[in-house]
């Protein structure tokens, strides 16, 4: 083979920064700073221009943007259809028979599918005509419980094309969520998967289906058979997708969709109990999406593109189906585990299919860096040209691994900030302009704009840490509500510093260049192993054991997670600890949430640190579990409970705390 390619140089003086080289400059789709200055002097005007260079529109929109904040809509009166952008347009090309999903099964022996557009327009039709057939229309709400397959993408673009809004439930959420949200959402279809495999092992979805279904208004399912594990039918309810598909009608004619229609449901977890259903719509969200693919991930027609997301999270949606897709680009999906059956899985896969650009999680990659810090040099990597990180922040020794080890040094990161609310990547550096900076995600994405702000809601000093938000005009990609809860919307979001500014959740600092380095969530959000969960959520599970007088969850670093649940936990009067109770508790966040969210450490307590008016102080067992200094406690309702925690947690104070 010949010599692989660079495309980064160090700076000249300072270290840790990197630049684009000019073999970059000349590839990259954007390479010219003034981008950035031209996006901000008319972000609406920028944002129209992309929406129609990017898309194919039915209709123009009269008005770009209208804002009445918190809420706002973007290209009013616009007309298009998400699945036409992502696979008709391409039919209608030279890209009809190239390659748009590459699928990549768990189990070594079985043979990797391919899908072309033309195939894949094949699929989509059928399913919506399916669909439509049993009875789902515009504006219904049809429940997405698939594993990694191509299933997926056809179902999502099926519910596009006829204008349903579809609602994905991560595979390896427990039936209990599935039900809630499904319930939430009114769902009147699901499609699902008799099973898949995952770590060598056959889960049997449709079970888990099956058990969530009861009382919700789901009337029909479709089945995927993916394993053929002879799954029972019930009768007028499921349906197998390999029947209907032979009977379906090839052609279905693509819904012309209002801009601000609504495209989907994604569940995320927030600061309460209850999940949220955040709202994308169609025009804005497939702009940013399209958008942001092509800059930041400097999408080729030549690249094969692999983002690790599973579905079930908004990469899955973003960087997984809607952005790749909507350019036309090809992109490879994998079934299972990054570590099964062997840790050089991933870079088997990448050397194998000749992966261009991967982006994952920083969790995935400390896991890999931990077990075998030289595997991926037994692997041909040079195929690599890009690599992204998302889901946290990443941390330097991380990021060094993935730059040498991973990219040989040939290759830009982009660590690209964004989250479920905001539709699409929102901060990050573009890699044909960089720089490129281990533990600094990047600028605002052109035409947007984040500040750093002080609790009192004035721009923080330079290098300080404050609260990241977004200002006017908000992206197109931004969630447009809650589902069934408007008020939560405004609450959440903006009710901190009004609603001219959208509060993320997120602490950050603004650093040289106008560039952010992102610090984490300052909410009772847990991030853990890139998976967003509420600490409420894990407390509700928990103290839903009938021996659990209360439970109060926090979370603590971890080494490949970056983060991990501990949960303290009160029983009533007279119950025991024993470990065959802590099982229990743990087998309740598995049926309640699911394995992900199982806590690393249960402690039981006779009591949790409590404010005068009943709050549990979570800051205070946060620092007990970190060895930080506790602060003034004498304000508590209980203070005397701080000492029985500080000999049952180990707490060894911290240099300097204070008393
Ligand atoms: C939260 C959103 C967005 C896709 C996956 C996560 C954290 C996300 C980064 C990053 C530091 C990051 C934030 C954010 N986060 N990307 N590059 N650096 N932190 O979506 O599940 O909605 O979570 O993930 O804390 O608020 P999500």
């Amino acid at each position: 083979m010949a010599k692989p390619s660079k495309w980064v140089e160090r700076d000249k003086v300072k270290e840790n920064v990197y630049w684009p080289n000019e073999e970059m400059k000349s590839r990259a789709w954007v390479h010219d700073a003034s981008i950035y200055e031209e996006a901000s002097k008319d972000p609406t005007a920028f944002w129209s221009r992309l929406a129609k260079e990017g898309l194919d529109w039915v209709e123009g929109w009269s008005e770009v943007y209208q804002a009445k904040p918190p809420h706002f809509k973007w290209f009013l009166g616009g007309k298009l259809n998400a699945s036409y952008n992502c696979v008709d347009r391409h039919v209608n090309t030279w890209r009809r028979n190239k390659a748009a999903i590459i699928w990549v099964p768990e189990p070594l022996g079985e043979p990797v599918r391919t899908l072309t557009y033309m195939d894949l327009y094949r699929e989509v039709n059928r399913m919506a005509n399916t669909l439509r057939k049993l009875g789902v229309g515009k504006g219904d709400r049809v429940g997405i419980y698939l594993p990694m397959i191509p299933e997926v993408q056809v179902a999502m673009l099926a519910c596009a094309r006829i204008g349903a809004v579809h609602s994905v439930v991560f595979s390896a959420f427990s039936s209990a969520s599935l039900k809630d949200r499904l319930l939430d959402a009114g769902a009147k279809l699901l499609i699902t998967a008799d099973g898949y495999y995952r770590r060598g092992k056959a889960i049997n979805l449709k079970a888990q289906a099956d058990a969530a279904l009861k009382d919700t208004k789901v009337e029909k399912v479709i089945l995927v058979k993916r394993l053929g594990l002879g799954v029972e039918l019930e009768k007028s309810r499921d349906y197998w997708w390999h029947e209907l598909r032979d009977e379906a009608e090839p052609y279905c004619s693509p819904e012309p969709m209002d801009s601000e229609d609504i495209l989907f449901i994604l569940y995320t977890s927030g600061t309460t109990g209850k999940p949220k259903g955040i709202i994308h719509e169609t025009g804005g969200y497939l702009t940013q999406a399209y958008w942001t693919t092509r800059w930041i991930f400097d999408v080729h027609d030549d690249d094969l593109f692999w983002c690790t997301s599973d579905i079930g999270w908004v990469t899955g949606h973003t960087y997984n189906c809607y952005g790749p897709l909507s350019l036309g680009a090809t992109m490879l999906i994998y079934e299972g585990a990054p570590d099964y059956p062997h840790y050089g899985r991933v870079w088997e896969i990448v050397e194998e299919h000749g992966v261009t650009i991967l982006y994952t999680a920083p969790t995935m990659i400390r896991m890999l860096m931990k077990v075998d810090p030289d595997l991926p040099r037994k692997y041909d990597l040079t195929s690599l040209r890009l690599l992204g990180s998302v889901g946290e922040p990443i941390n330097l020794e991380a990021w060094k691994w993935f730059f040498e080890v991973v990219g040989g040094g040939r290759c830009p990161i982009v660590d690209t900030w964004w989250q479920t609310e905001t539709g699409g990547i929102l901060i990050s550096s573009l890699p044909g302009i960089g720089p490129i900076i281990p533990t600094v995600a990047g600028r605002s994405f052109p035409g947007t704009k984040h500040l750093i702000l002080d609790e009192e809601g004035r721009p923080a000093p330079m290098g300080e840490e404050g609260y990241l938000v977004q200002i006017p005009p908000f992206a197109p990609g931004m969630l447009r509500g809650i589902w069934g809860d408007p008020k939560r919307y405004v609450d959440t979001y903006f009710s901190q510093f009004g609603p001219e500014y959208y509060f993320t959740g997120d602490g950050a600092r603004m650093m040289e260049g106008e560039a952010f380095r992102i610090i984490g969530r300052l909410d009772d959000v847990l991030k853990v192993a890139g998976h967003r969960l509420s600490t409420a959520e894990l407390e509700n599970a928990i103290a839903s054991h009938p021996k659990v007088a209360e439970a109060a969850v926090v979370g603590v670093p971890h080494e490949v997670k970056g983060e991990v649940p501990v949960a303290f936990v009160i029983l009533k009067a007279g119950v025991e600890p024993t470990p065959e109770l802590e099982r229990e508790l743990v087998k309740k966040v598995d049926e309640a949430i699911g394995p992900i969210a199982r806590p690393e450490r249960v402690v039981f307590v006779t009591d949790v640190p409590k404010t005068r008016s009943g709050k549990i102080m979570r800051r205070i067992l946060r620092k007990l579990l970190r060895n930080e200094p506790l602060g003034d406690v004498t304000t508590l309702m209980n203070p005397e409970v701080v000492e029985e925690l500080k000999s049952l947690v180990g707490y060894r104070g911290s240099r300097g705390a204070s008393p």
